[in-house]
C-alpha cells in the first residue's frame, strides 16, 4: 500500500536536495507564464525563505509531502498575521502527475490538525488561499466558490517586456517628467537596499508616509500583506539582500523635504528574469501631480542606465488591485500587459474544517 509522509521543512537542512521540489514548485506557481528552465538558476534565497519560520509579521509552517518517499507536494501555512490574527493563509501545491487523488485534501487536513494539536488555531476564524488564473487549474476557483469561499480581493499581475523599451526614449521621458515635477517643487532620491540613513527625512517620517500610502490602496488584502511599517519590518524586508537580492527605491519629497511618495524595484538572485516593482504610492494631498508615473519612469531609467543585471531581465513585473484604475492607467502608459490575476479567496475556518472531514 502506498503511504503519504509529511516532513516539516524545519527539520531539513538548508541544502537538502528534497527542497528543490518546493523551490521549483514555488516558481511554477508564481510565474507560470515564462518559459524558463528554473533548474539552472540558484535557489538560495528561496531556501532561506523556507527556513525562516518566525518573522516579525507572521509565523510560517512548511511541509514537504511525499508519496512512497517521492516528493509530490508542498504545504505552507501562515499564522500570526500581525494585522489580522484571525486569518490562516495556505499555499498548497501537488505535482501534476499526482493530482485528483485527494492529496491536497489529505494534506490540508494534516496541516489543520497539526495546528489544532499545537493550540495554534485558537485565534483563527478565517481560512485564506490565493488562486492564480495562470498557475492554478481553471476550474479550481469555481470549485472553491461552490464550497462557500468568497473572493476578497483580486490582484492583477502585469508585466512589461524590457526589450520593448527604447533606452533613449525612456531617458528623455524621465528627464521631461523630472523637470515638470521639479517645477512644481518636488525632488527625488534613489535609496539602495533599504539604507534609510541616506534619507533626507527621518526614518519615522518615511515609515509614516509608507504606511499612509499603503493604506490608501484600494481594499488591500490584509491576509497577504501588512499595513504596518516600522524599523523591524524594514530590516526584515531587506534581510534577503544578504543572499544577493537587491532593492532600489525612489522617494519623492516636497520642497521642505517631507517624503510624499515612493516606488521600489527588487532584483532577486533566484529569479534574474523578473524585476519586481512594489509599493508605488503617493500620499493623497499630492495626487494629480504625475508623481506616480514620474517615479516609475525615473526608477526604470535609473536601472536601465546603471544596473548590468538589467541585461538578463525579461519582465518588469507589478501587482495591483484590479480596482486600482489610476495605477492601471499608469501601467498602460508604461506598456505593461496584463499577465494573470491572483484571486484572494476566504472562507470561515469552521466550514473548511467541516469540508476536510
Ligand atoms: C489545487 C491543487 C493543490 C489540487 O490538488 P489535488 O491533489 O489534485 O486535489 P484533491 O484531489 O485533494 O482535490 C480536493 C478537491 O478539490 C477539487 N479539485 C482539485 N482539482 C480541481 C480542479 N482542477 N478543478 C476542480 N476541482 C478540483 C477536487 O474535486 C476535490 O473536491 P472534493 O473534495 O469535493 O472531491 C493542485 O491542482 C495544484 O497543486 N495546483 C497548482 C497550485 C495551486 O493552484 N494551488 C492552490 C492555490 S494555493
Amino acid at each position: 500500500m502506498s503511504s503519504i509522509q509529511f516532513v516539516s521543512v524545519a527539520e531539513l537542512s538548508v541544502t537538502d536536495p528534497r527542497l528543490t521540489f518546493i523551490t521549483v514548485a514555488r516558481r511554477q506557481m508564481r510565474l507560470p507564464y515564462l518559459d524558463i528552465d528554473w533548474s539552472q538558476e540558484p535557489d538560495a534565497s528561496l531556501r532561506k525563505w523556507l527556513m525562516n519560520t518566525s518573522t516579525h509579521t507572521h509565523q510560517h509552517y512548511h511541509w514537504l509531502v511525499s508519496k512512497d518517499n517521492i516528493p509530490v507536494g508542498w504545504l505552507h501555512l501562515r499564522t500570526n498575521n500581525i494585522t489580522d490574527r484571525h486569518i490562516l493563509s495556505a499555499d498548497i501545491y501537488i505535482d501534476p502527475d499526482y493530482r485528483r487523488q485527494g492529496l491536497a485534501r489529505q494534506t490540508l487536513r494534516f496541516g489543520l490538525n497539526w495546528l489544532a494539536d499545537h493550540d495554534l488555531l485558537t485565534d483563527i476564524t478565517r481560512f485564506h488561499v490565493d488562486v492564480s488564473s495562470a498557475g492554478s487549474p481553471p476550474a479550481l476557483r469555481e470549485h472553491l466558490l461552490n464550497l462557500g469561499f468568497e473572493i476578497t480581493y483580486t490582484n492583477r499581475q502585469s508585466g512589461a517586456k524590457i526589450q520593448r523599451y527604447d533606452l533613449d526614449e525612456i531617458k528623455q521621458k524621465a528627464q521631461r517628467l523630472q523637470d515638470s515635477a521639479e517645477s512644481k517643487g518636488y525632488h527625488f532620491q534613489m535609496i539602495e537596499n533599504g539604507n534609510l540613513d541616506q534619507l533626507f527625512c527621518s526614518a519615522d517620517d518615511f515609515f509614516k508616509m509608507r504606511q499612509t500610502t499603503w493604506n490608501l490602496m484600494p481594499t488591500e488584502d490584509a491576509g497577504s500583506e501588512e499595513e504596518i511599517y516600522d524599523n523591524a519590518m524594514n530590516e526584515e524586508w531587506y534581510k534577503s539582500i544578504h543572499d544577493g537580492d537587491m532593492a532600489v527605491m525612489i522617494v519623492s519629497y516636497d520642497q521642505e523635504d517631507h517624503p510624499v511618495g515612493l516606488s521600489e524595484a527588487w532584483f532577486s538572485v533566484d529569479n534574474p528574469y523578473i524585476l519586481s516593482q512594489y509599493d508605488t504610492g503617493v500620499i493623497s494631498e499630492h495626487w494629480g501631480n504625475q508623481l506616480g508615473i514620474t517615479m516609475k519612469t525615473l526608477l526604470l531609467n535609473h536601472l536601465l542606465q546603471n544596473y548590468p543585471q538589467m541585461s538578463k531581465v525579461q519582465y518588469w513585473n507589478t501587482g495591483n488591485a484590479g480596482s486600482n484604475e489610476h495605477m492601471i492607467r499608469i501601467n498602460n502608459v508604461l506598456q505593461y500587459q496584463e499577465l494573470y490575476n491572483q484571486y484572494c479567496m476566504e472562507v470561515d475556518l469552521d466550514q473548511m474544517v467541516q469540508y476536510l472531514g
